[in-house]
């Protein structure tokens, strides 16, 4: 397939003034000498330093069970900046030390359990009365308890009057089901205001994701393609090489459709076919996605295919079977994949499928949202060598790579009507340059600044979860369909190949 390279220029781009700088706060992490804190969240908030985004006032207040000094925690969240820069940073990239300078004397460790009162009483002394986040960087079982003990001990109090703020961040996962997400909502909720609470989904910080949403509404000629009349089908694909990692005990609990569908998923889904909301205020762009999520929905058991990787190879390496994992049973019924048709029965979707699928081990890290457009009438070529027409594809990369790709037929040069299939492809990393990110700046950034537009209220959970909830009892159901096998590093199960071809589609090859 020949390649075209769609030109844009930056002068022609709109413009936008410089962002703010975010208020003074203190940023409490409880979690804070773990993974996430190290590898994603003290690496953004440098970012945004960097950057200038943050205050004189900013300061970390790093919250866990460990017994660590001031110094042995500012010199691991030194080496994971370290390493964080080596590598993802260009060329040149080293640590800026006058940066790590400035923040590294804002970092500073409070030792003590989560669930005691005596932690939060430290932690009031900590912060004092002015603007607080407390960013739950916990397992997911830590959740209620803390927000309960936030609660009680009056951190979470705003002031009257004086615009201070307090505000919790939320890890995902958020419930494992929708009455345990729909009991966690509850908790939350007696303690802090519906505003006060940022529920994050980290594919809501990936830039593609969020061109989606520009992508659709600042250009004037997807728009009126972008319906039952044109589109044929979507299908949404977050594909991963990994398998579980060192997280079998999680996961044997979690598996695919918990792991990635309700939310990260469902997020897809919800921007590419959302109505467009009336403003880019919070509410308006969430109201519009528990909108469309609402109405979306899995017809029958038939509809879903859960799948387990066997052994197989990947990059020429030999990898082991989920079930050989460690910490995951001999006899796990966990499902490593999932594939599933989804309706969207709403007045602009009503008949056009929406085909998911996620898996881990599979032949190529991809994701990405392709909208199948229609096919044009064929007849007019009835009397030519042309034996079909190219399908038209409009893919959203999410990643790895980054950008949109236009499919489309062209004519092959020559006297005879010939016509080829041809890409027109943006992609990001030509055309804007931009410094290293975990995804976190912005999420972290639009926290402090009291902007929930990339958050998920509490009914968004709720209706991503009423999406995947008939596939969780389904296959919780005895005598449901067995779990298909696939082997590592192919394409998925067969069967959820059937799953298209019974509609007489076809799933985008993957490690083609
Ligand atoms: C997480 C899941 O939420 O998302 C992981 O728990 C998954 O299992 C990850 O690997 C995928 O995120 P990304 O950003 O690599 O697509």
């Amino acid at each position: 397939m020949d390649g075209i390279i769609a030109s844009a220029s930056s002068e022609i781009e709109g413009s936008s003034p410089p962002p703010r700088r975010a208020p003074p706060c203190v940023f409490v992490i409880f979690g804070g000498g773990g993974d996430l804190t190290k590898r994603l969240l003290v690496p953004a908030i440098y970012n945004l330093a960097c950057a200038g985004l943050l205050d004189e006032g900013f300061s970390i207040v790093a919250v866990d069970w460990a017994d660590l000094s001031d110094e042995v925690l500012r010199a691991q969240f030194n080496e994971a900046l370290q390493e964080f820069v080596a590598r993802r940073g260009t060329a040149a990239a080293t640590l800026r030390e006058d940066m790590w300078t400035w923040l590294s004397s804002r970092i500073s460790y409070l030792r003590g359990s989560f669930e005691e009162a005596s932690t939060y009483a430290s932690l009031s002394e900590r912060i004092g009365s002015g603007n607080a986040v407390f960013y739950l960087a916990v397992a997911a079982r830590f959740f209620g308890a803390i927000s309960d003990r936030l609660g009680e001990s009056g951190l979470v109090t705003e002031a009257n009057g004086n615009g201070t703020f307090r505000r919790v961040i939320v890890e995902k996962p958020f419930g494992h089901d929708l009455q345990s997400a729909r009991e966690l909502n509850r908790r939350l909720l007696g303690v802090l205001r519906e505003r006060q609470i940022y529920r994050i989904d980290h594919y809501l910080g990936k830039e593609t994701v969020q061109n989606i949403m520009a992508l659709r509404f600042s250009n004037g000629f997807f728009e009126p393609l972008w319906n039952r009349q044109n589109i044929d089908h979507v299908q949404i694909t977050a594909a991963e090489t990994v398998g579980v990692e060192r997280r079998g005990r999680f996961y044997e609990g979690t598996g695919a459709l918990r792991d990635m569908v309700p939310n990260h998923l469902m997020q897809l889904l919800a921007m590419t076919a959302m109505e467009a909301p009336v403003s880019f205020d919070a509410d308006a762009v969430r109201d519009e996605k528990s909108k469309v999520l609402k109405a979306a929905h899995c017809v029958g058991a038939d509809d879903v295919v859960r799948g387990q990787y066997v052994a197989g190879m990947l990059g020429g390496e030999d990898v082991p079977a989920y079930r050989d994992e460690p910490d995951v049973a001999p006899d796990s019924q966990t499902e490593t994949y999932v594939a599933m048709k989804l309706a969207v029965d709403n007045w602009r979707w009503a008949g056009v499928p929406f085909y998911l699928r996620t898996g881990k081990r599979l032949a190529e890290r991809r994701t990405e949202i392709a909208i199948h457009f229609r096919h044009a009438p064929y007849a007019l070529f009835r009397d030519t060598p042309v034996e079909r027409l190219t399908p038209n594809i409009m893919t959203m990369h999410i990643q790895p790579t980054e950008g949109v790709t236009l499919q489309f037929g062209a004519k092959v040069p020559g006297p005879t009507v010939r016509l080829g299939g041809v890409r027109m492809k943006f992609d990001y990393s030509e055309w804007f340059s931009d410094g290293p990110s975990t995804g976190y700046e912005t999420l972290i950034y639009d926290c402090l600044i009291g902007d929930a537009t990339l958050f998920q209220r509490a009914d968004n959970i709720e209706a991503g979860w009423q999406v995947v909830q008939p596939a969780l009892d389904w296959g919780a159901h005895v005598g449901a369909a067995p779990l298909c096998a696939y082997a590592a590093g192919s394409s998925g199960p067969v069967e959820a190949d059937a799953l298209l071809a019974r509609d007489g589609r076809h799933w985008l090859a993957l490690g083609a």
